[in-house]
């Protein structure tokens, strides 16, 4: 595998963008750029021809992720964890905070990290998005909102989250970080976009990631029985990674009327069973259902309210789960052609 590079920081003045539209070029900072969003992201800033630095503690992220992107010289990669302040010499436009693990299994392992990773990586970045002038884009999460009793949920709920317990690190960590944001932006004037991202899914998730389309799609590819937790009767609405990067995109270059968090989700609410049928549907497993007991405060509902997306940035997600579903089981089955091990090995 090549070697995952630090190369240093070039600007020019102008690029052409996906648009075809002139526009001037960035420096950008994104941290958590080799997860499984954060390398859509790059890849897309990189497509808008801006120079990206991708900084990443690879606990969930992969070199894999971005390594084509390595050839690309605005490309550069620092392993750097952002619980600790990062030095950044020259400008920088804009801070993207997207480290952190999001998938349960795996925030739990280290839930006190999780919770440094939260709280004082988004302050870091912060204090660097107010040195440097930068906007702050910060990947908040729907999990800010628990195991809501109101449905769907607004921007203007307030959550139902357990403060102690298992994932109350991820959640209260998140919750934090908004504060935080909130207070950058009044107090220093920090240009602050925050999203409440719902559940999304596509190629670079892990294999054994642990989150449920990942999960049923490799279970489906390997012929293994499929894993349900509680009565599958739970609904989810899973966003294509393509569609929330669009939207990630256009919200940290919202104006300034954009100036508290908007949820970034696909509205369309399937039970799990229903997501379980569709993967064996797409990949012809004869995979069966295994019903499991459900985790503890895992959400019965989610489903996001999106009109303020709509009205502020109108954006919303074109692509449907059906196609969604294809695209990500193609990614795991050439994966799994590539390195068998990478799939049979996942959990
Ligand atoms: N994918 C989703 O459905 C979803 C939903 C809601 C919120 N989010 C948020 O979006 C962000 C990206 O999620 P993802 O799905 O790409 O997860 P991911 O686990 O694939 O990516 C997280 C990245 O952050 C890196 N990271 C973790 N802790 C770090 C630290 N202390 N310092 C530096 N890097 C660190 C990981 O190595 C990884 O590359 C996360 O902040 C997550 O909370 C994602």
């Amino acid at each position: 595998m090549r070697k995952i590079q630090n190369i240093g920081t070039k600007i020019s003045l102008s690029s052409i963008g996906r648009s075809g539209k002139k526009q001037s070029r960035k420096t950008i900072l994104v941290a958590g750029g080799a997860g499984f969003l954060g390398s859509h992201l790059c890849k897309r800033l990189l497509d808008e021809g801006h120079t990206v630095i991708c900084a990443d503690n690879f606990q969930t992220g992969r070199s894999a992720n971005v390594l084509e992107l390595t050839t690309n010289s605005s490309f550069s990669v620092i392993r750097h964890d952002v619980i600790k302040p990062l030095k950044l010499a020259g400008p920088l436009d804009e801070i993207y905070n997207l480290a952190c693990a999001a998938s349960p299994p795996k925030y739990q392992q280290d839930p006190i990290h999780t919770m440094q990773t939260c709280v004082n990586g988004t302050l870091n970045l912060l204090n660097m998005a107010r040195d440097k002038g930068a906007r702050f884009f910060q990947a908040s999460t729907s999990e800010v909102y628990g195991d809501p009793v109101v449905h769907p949920q607004s921007e203007g709920y307030f959550g139902n989250v357990n403060p102690y317990g298992p994932r109350s690190c991820y959640d209260e960590g998140k919750r934090a970080a908004e504060a935080l944001c909130h207070d950058f932006a009044e107090r220093y004037d920090v240009t602050v976009k925050v999203a409440r991202i719902f559940n999304t899914y596509g190629p670079q998730m892990l294999a054994d990631d642990g989150r449920v389309v990942s999960n049923f799609i490799v279970q489906a590819l390997r012929g293994e029985p499929i894993t349900i937790y509680g009565s599958g009767s739970q609904t989810r609405s899973f966003c294509y990674v393509d569609d929330l990067v669009d939207g990630i995109v256009k919200l940290i270059r919202s104006d300034g009327s954009v100036t508290t968090p908007v949820n970034l989700g696909n509205p369309v609410e399937f039970t799990i069973r229903q997501l379980a049928e569709l993967v064996i549907e797409q990949t012809g497993t004869g995979s069966h259902l295994k019903m499991c007991t459900l985790p503890v405060d895992d959400p019965k509902q989610r489903r996001p309210d999106i009109s303020k997306a709509k009205q502020t940035l109108n954006w919303e997600p074109s692509i449907m789960l059906a196609e969604g579903v294809r695209r990500t089981t193609a990614y795991f089955a050439s994966q799994l052609q590539a390195e068998p091990q990478a799939i049979s090995e996942s959990a």
